[in-house]
This record gives structure tokens, C-alpha cells and sequence, in this order.
């Protein structure tokens, strides 16, 4: 069941690589990267360890800055901006969204990701009878959420109690609970169980249909979420060697000599 959503030339752009070189010493971990991403899209970028994929998404999430090259997003350049500001503009990186906290429920950890710790307060008056308006509307955003993460029959249970797949997934509400338009998931599938991956990227799909979320996914192995993806992005040793749908990546040559090591 491939859904593809047909990424064309009338969407508009919500990031640009340009050019992107970052050096550690005189080692160019990214040697000249340029892609861009189109809203609502899913992209995938695929690599053997080692290649820069993670360099890169530090360089976009501004946990670096690139020496050479630029990076746009909705037309800004992002390029030199810090990461909280980045993030602000709804580019985020799900490992920037602190981890749940495993004692509070579900419901609790998407409201206390609301920024400037507004959730804070919502999350503590939970128990108060004295809502404002402005609460109830973060309670509802966080319950619509809930609902397209399939997350909503563990609203009232602690993190703690929550499936590796099912955190995976709170980490994603409380990236969108922060304002996130566009999520950048650096290898979100951690172990090869192939129910886990389906699970996250089922929803995955559901919140690009139904939310318009654009994602970039980072992920060494090749099979890991292809299916999914509308647009793969491969590279190798700091550079992108090729682009284009899952099946033409993977049988570019290119992409197999990188696997293989040669
Ligand atoms: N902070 C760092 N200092 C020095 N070398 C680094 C640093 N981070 C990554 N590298 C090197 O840059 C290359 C790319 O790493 P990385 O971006 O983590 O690759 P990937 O995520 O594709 O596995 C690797 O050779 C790695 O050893
Ligand atoms: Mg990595």
C-alpha cells in the first residue's frame, strides 16, 4: 500500500539546501549538498553510515553552521540562524523537543510542548476547575492530534507506560504541539521491527494527508520506509550521488556501490 502524493511543480518550496559544505578539520563531512523540499511532501534521505546525513540535518536544525552554502527555508535564509529561532519558524527536529517525561500522561506532555512553556501552566491547570480560553484550545489541539497520531486511547496514561512506537509518535505530537510545520526525523525507527516502522509511518502519512506536515526522514537502511516516501534523496561520502522515487534510487548503481563500500 504505496500512497504517493504527487509532489509537482505547483507546490510550493518550504526548504532549500544550497550548496552546502561543513568541514570538521579539513575533512568536508558535506561536500556541496544542494536539494529542496516541496510542502507536504515525504522525503526520505538515505546513505551508508558515515556518509553526512546526520551532519546535514545539524546544519538545517542549526546545530551547525555550514562554512560553505546556504539554507532557505519558506524564503528566509536560515543559514547562521540559532536553532531555537529555526525551530520557532516550525522547522523542527523531533530530538530537539525534550523527551517525554515519563511520569506525566500523554495528554500532559503535548500540552507542556507548547512554547514559551504556556503549556506549562495548562498542564497544571489540568487540575484546577478555572479554565481560560486559551487552554481549552490547546487541550483541544492537543486531542485532535492525539486522534491522528491513534494516540487517543492512551490520553490519560503515563509516558511510561506508552510502547516504543507509541513515544515515537508522542515525540512527533509534541514537535506539532511546538508549532511544527515541517519535521526532520533523524533514523526515528530504531530497531528493525517492521510492525514498529509501519506504525510510525502509517501516521506519518496521515499527518501530511490530513495536516499537510512536510517530513524529511533520515535513515541508513535502505528498505526502511521506501514505501512511504514520495522522494529519495540518496548519499554518499558528503555528497548527494542521486535523487528520484524509491525504485530508481535503489537500483541506481551509484547507490549500490555506496552500500557496498566500493
Ligand atoms: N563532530 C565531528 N567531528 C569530527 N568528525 C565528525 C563529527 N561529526 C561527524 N563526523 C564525521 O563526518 C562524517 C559524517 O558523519 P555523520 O554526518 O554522522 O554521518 P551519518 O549520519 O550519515 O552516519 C563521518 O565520517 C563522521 O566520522
Ligand atoms: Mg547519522
Amino acid at each position: 500500500m504505496c500512497a504517493i502524493w504527487l509532489v509537482d511543480a505547483d507546490m510550493s518550496e518550504v526548504l532549500k539546501i544550497d550548496n552546502v559544505h561543513k568541514y570538521f578539520g579539513k575533512f568536508a563531512a558535506n561536500n556541496g549538498v544542494s536539494f529542496s523540499l516541496k510542502e507536504g511532501g515525504i522525503y526520505l534521505l538515505v546513505g551508508p553510515n558515515g556518509c553526512g546525513k546526520s551532519t546535514l540535518v545539524n546544519c538545517i536544525s542549526g546545530i551547525y553552521v555550514p562554512e560553505v552554502g546556504n539554507i532557505y527555508y519558506r524564503d528566509a535564509d536560515i543559514t547562521s540562524e540559532d536553532m531555537y529561532k529555526i525551530a520557532r519558524r516550525g522547522l523542527v527536529r523531533t530530538f530537539q523537543i525534550a523527551s517525554p517525561f515519563l511520569s506525566l500522561t500523554t495528554l500532559e506532555n503535548m500540552l507542556v510542548a507548547l512554547p514559551d512553556n504556556a503549556g506549562e501552566n495548562i498542564a497544571l491547570s489540568l487540575f484546577k476547575p478555572t479554565w481560560i480560553d486559551s487552554e481549552i484550545s490547546a487541550v483541544r489541539r492537543a486531542t485532535e492530534l492525539l486522534k491522528v497520531l491513534g494516540l487517543r486511547h492512551v490520553w490519560n496514561k503515563p509516558a511510561n507506560t506508552l510502547s516504543g512506537g507509541e513515544l515515537k509518535l508522542l515525540e512527533i505530537g509534541r514537535a506539532l504541539m511546538s508549532g511544527a510545520e515541517t519535521i526532520l526525523l533523524d533514523e526515528p525507527v530504531g530497531s528493525i521491527d517492521p510492525v514498529l516502522c509501519h506504525q510510525i509511518f502509517s501516521h506519518v502519512l496521515r499527518l501530511r494527508d490530513e495536516l499537510g506536515i512536510t517530513f524529511l526522514v533520515i535513515e541508513h537502511r535502505l528498505e526502511v520506509a521506501a514505501q512511504y516516501a514520495d522522494h529519495v534523496f540518496a548519499m554518499d561520502r558528503g555528497m548527494l550521488v542521486t535523487e528520484g522515487t524509491a525504485e530508481e534510487v535503489f537500483e541506481d548503481e551509484r547507490v549500490i556501490k555506496a552500500y557496498l563500500g566500493e
